[in-house]
């Protein structure tokens, strides 16, 4: 009887996905380009009976909704429909959800007692049950080893609710077997994170033994507070993430993520501490969130693809990112970013691509629009000679091309005089930069001459609407006379 249920349960879930999908790819217009990026092989998607005896041997082997239907490569949550196909599962009135609580399996509620064992044994429980499964995470404080949450799993949907605050070990020798990820979910389909709680990485100890704090010292990386690996369909939502060892949320080789309503802190002095990075991930979108550390923001590299970042408000911390890309020689791929209504304040970067000479692959078809720029050391800035390591670097012939890239609508205020940087590779300069719009001036207290704009080796730059400061001919003068003065002093 009861596994009757829980196949009904998800046999109605898969079809109301499958409903939604439809609806999302038919009545809204704006979300077709990004849903043709998402599901890249699907063509006109009308209901197909043919499919449908597909859909059952599907939920009777736990995998779901088509995402392991080869035959006709329908992948039935996209990004667009990712939220109704998981509010559903909060209908406990009508689902049958398997609530699993850590409480239920030691976890104790002091924050001096381990609580990894009571946790794993937790997830195992709830990534082995079928239908939809709620880990549990009540308030209290929580005391965390490395842990890795591995699947795939057989749940169709699962949430982690996380209303405590787990805490991390600062003991050094726990990460022993894996010193670069504190939390990690991996391969985890269907995943929702959220709950109101707290991730508290506990981080003053790396920060202290960073090379970059105590230049006597290794440099040699920390843990990740919580890493997504390998995860599809995945929502991360009103959570506070601080104090990470090294990086906060790292997404890795994900598809389809929403990340929203999150609290991303550590000091602006701890070092590497970004906020949101992502690598390798296709058809992630970040939303209204809050992040001030002590590195980027947001960090974008190599194979990430359809990135959009929408209402977040950075600083203190070094800006919103895409790199750095091509060191050591690698080549690296970054395309369809867009980075619309950010505040940065007091950042040491507003908007930058940075990449290292040597490298090879592209940075392409990048938005920057609706930025607030509050006395940002460099606003807009692309840094093809970027080099973060004590030896200076060689110059190089290859590069990571920066092609398409647009700054719309960038208004406010620039710590340095130089507003604008872009510091292009000679052998392979930027193309197609749009500038439209543009006001930044020097912020308060610095207005002895005007911000500059400083453009090299731009094959292709458009300068539309009000640009100040600009990178064309008009510039020429300020720009030497703001060299002249670097000289005199
Ligand atoms: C830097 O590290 C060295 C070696 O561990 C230590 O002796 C020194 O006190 C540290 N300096 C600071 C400022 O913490
Ligand atoms: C300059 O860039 C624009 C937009 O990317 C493009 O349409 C145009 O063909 C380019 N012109 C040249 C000369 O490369």
């Amino acid at each position: 009887m009861r596994v009757q249920k829980q196949i009904f349960t998800t046999l109605i879930i898969v079809l109301l996905c499958f409903i939604l999908s439809c609806c999302s790819c038919t009545t809204h217009e704006d979300q077709v380009p990004l849903h043709n990026l998402v599901d890249d092989h699907e063509e006109a998607f009308g209901y197909d009976s043919q499919a449908y005896p597909s859909y059952l041997s599907m939920v009777e082997d736990g995998s779901f909704m088509g995402l392991r239907d080869q035959r006709d490569h329908r992948h039935h949550i996209s990004i667009s429909n990712l939220e109704s196909c998981f509010s559903m599962v909060d209908d406990t009135a009508i689902w049958d959800v398997k609530r699993v609580n850590v409480l239920d399996f030691g976890a104790k509620s002091h924050e001096t007692e381990d609580d990894t064992e009571a946790f794993e044994k937790a997830w195992k429980v709830a990534c082995a049950s079928k239908g939809a499964a709620v880990l549990e995470m009540p308030q209290n404080n929580y005391l965390l080893k490395p842990i890795r949450f591995s699947g795939p799993c057989k749940s169709v949907m699962l949430k982690v609710q996380i209303e405590g605050s787990i805490e991390a070990s600062d003991d050094e020798s726990d990460y022993g077997k894996d010193s670069r990820h504190w939390l990690q979910f991996d391969s985890v389909q269907n995943l929702v994170l959220e709950g109101g709680g707290t991730i508290n990485g506990n981080g003053h100890k790396w920060w202290q033994n960073s090379c970059k704090t105590n230049k006597t010292l290794p440099c040699k990386g920390a843990p990740t507070a919580v890493t997504f690996y390998n995860c599809k369909n995945l929502i991360v939502r009103n959570l506070k993430v601080q104090d990470a060892q090294q990086m906060h949320l790292s997404f890795q080789k994900c598809v389809n993520v929403q990340a929203y309503n999150l609290f991303v802190t550590a000091p602006e002095t701890s070092p590497n501490t970004d906020g949101i990075h992502v690598t390798n991930t296709q058809n992630i979108q970040i939303s209204n969130s809050v992040i001030g550390t002590g590195d980027d923001c947001i960090s974008i590299v190599s194979g990430s693809q359809n990135v959009k970042a929408t209402d977040i408000t950075c600083g203190p911390g070094h800006g919103i990112s895409i790199g750095s890309l091509g060191s050591r020689n690698s080549e690296a791929h970054v395309s369809g970013v867009t980075i619309n209504r950010a505040k940065l304040s007091g950042t040491k970067n507003g908007v930058r691509i940075k990449t290292w000479q040597g490298g090879s692959g592209s940075a392409s078809n990048i938005e920057f629009e609706n930025i607030e720029m509050n006395n940002v050391a460099n606003p807009i800035i692309i840094d093809q000679n970027y080099c973060d390591q004590h030896k200076p670097c060689k110059d190089q012939l290859s590069a990571v091309e920066v092609k398409n890239v647009v700054y719309k609508n960038i208004a406010g205020t620039s710590a340095s005089d130089v507003a604008i940087r872009f510091e292009c590779s000679k052998s392979f300069p930027c193309r197609g930069v749009v500038l439209q719009d543009i006001n930044l001036k020097l912020s308060e207290g610095n207005d002895v001459h005007e911000a500059i704009a400083i453009c090299n080796n731009i094959a292709n730059l458009t300068e539309m609407g009000l640009v100040s400061p600009r990178c064309s001919y008009n510039n020429a003068n300020i720009v030497l006379n703001y060299y002249a003065h670097l000289f005199t002093n």
